[in-house]
């Protein structure tokens, strides 16, 4: 069900702090792993699980680089090591945990849940973090009661904005629907992500800034998305006020250059977490303009929140159910076809097609 060979999110990097009682616990593709810094600040990351009575590690102490069980006080380094078991002198062969390559970067903390030797630093996808002083991004969090695989379909899918978001991102008016449910992109296809480009000419603001603008303003808007596998989904969003021109890039004055970063990270089957970001570039900042991408983000998803628990609870009852296909049903496809190759990769068997069909209609 998971890519193994692949960085998980497992936060922002200031979910996981020098405090005392910062152990923090995370479901990363089904495996249980807790998080904690090291008194130089590295983050170490291992199996939620002692390898005495599988006790959970994240209930445990610290002990500067270490991490102590505290069950029956077994001790462990940072390299999973069993150092000490309380009132024995020796240390069994076996006692010791699975720690995790983890790598921090845009101030995501990334774990690799695969075969450590294949750790490559190179797959972790481009993101704009909020330490980044040419922007102004902040961050959010959220957790879903859904498959992955609905959130993935999610994402890749934007006609939604004129239904889902009527009220936020998107617009109830018939301009905004006509233009979303009519999208012409260009589609790049990569190894394990898919680049998405498109316009949409001289429409009204996103409902959540029509206040900001007169009510006869209308925006060429850019989108470009790079979504990557497991589900790491990142946008460069522009706004151009609109001139009338029907062809080629937007000339219109740049009102608005902005990127929102986003990880869907699988805990199990039925849920995830999502850690997500949005802000504008720093000169083209006006104070409150970042909060409000941030806040309008924190409503956005809790619509899409509100489908996607209805939709997997229905597709859990009925998981046979001949659902139809649709146009818009072409990028969500695409990218579970490009989930499903790697997973039968990784499976070392032959992808079919089929697979990809049965688990979205
Ligand atoms: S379960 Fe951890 S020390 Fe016994
Ligand atoms: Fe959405």
């Amino acid at each position: 069900m998971f890519v193994r060979n692949a960085w998980y999110c497992a936060g922002w990097d200031y979910m996981v702090t020098q405090g005392r009682n910062s152990i923090v616990a995370r479901q990363l593709a089904g495996e249980r792993v807790v998080l904690y810094r090291k008194p130089s600040g590295e983050i170490v990351a291992m199996e939620d699980r002692c390898p005495h009575r599988q006790a959970a590690l994240s209930l445990g102490a610290k002990e500067g680089d270490s991490l102590r069980c505290m069950y029956h006080g077994m001790k462990f380094g940072p390299d999973g090591q069993c150092t000490e078991v309380p009132g024995q002198a020796s240390i069994p062969a076996r006692a010791c945990t699975r720690v995790f390559p983890v790598v921090e970067r845009d101030n995501w903390i990334w774990v690799w849940m695969g075969v450590a030797e294949k750790a490559d630093v190179a797959l972790i996808p481009f993101a704009i973090g909020p330490g980044d002083p040419a922007w102004r991004i902040k961050t959010s969090h959220m957790h879903v009661d859904a498959n992955y695989r609905l959130e993935i379909a999610n994402l890749a899918d934007l006609s939604h904005l004129a239904w889902v978001h009527q009220k936020s991102l998107g617009g109830d008016d018939a301009e905004t629907r006509h233009q979303y449910t009519h999208i012409k992109s260009k589609v790049t296809t990569g190894e394990r992500a898919i680049r998405t480009e498109y316009l949409i000419r001289a429409v009204p603001p996103p409902n959540f800034l029509r206040h900001l603008f007169p009510a006869e303003a209308r925006f060429d808007l850019s989108f470009d998305i790079t979504h990557t596998l497991p589900c790491t989904w990142v946008l460069h969003f522009q706004a151009f006020v609109a001139n009338g021109a029907s062809e080629g890039a937007p000339t219109g004055a740049l009102i608005a250059d902005t990127y929102t970063c986003q990880a869907v990270v699988p805990n199990n089957a039925d849920s995830v977490e999502y850690y997500f970001s949005w802000g504008s570039r720093a000169d083209l900042e006006f104070p409150g303009l970042s909060d409000l991408l941030r806040d309008v983000l924190d409503i956005a998803f809790l619509e899409d929140r509100h489908v996607l628990e209805a939709q997997h609870i229905r597709m859990k009852e009925k998981p046979n159910f001949p659902m139809v296909s649709i146009l818009h049903d072409a990028g969500p496809s695409r990218m579970l076809r490009l989930l499903d190759e790697v997973l039968a990769g990784e499976a070392g068997s032959a992808f079919r097609p089929a697979d990809t069909e049965a688990a979205l209609t």
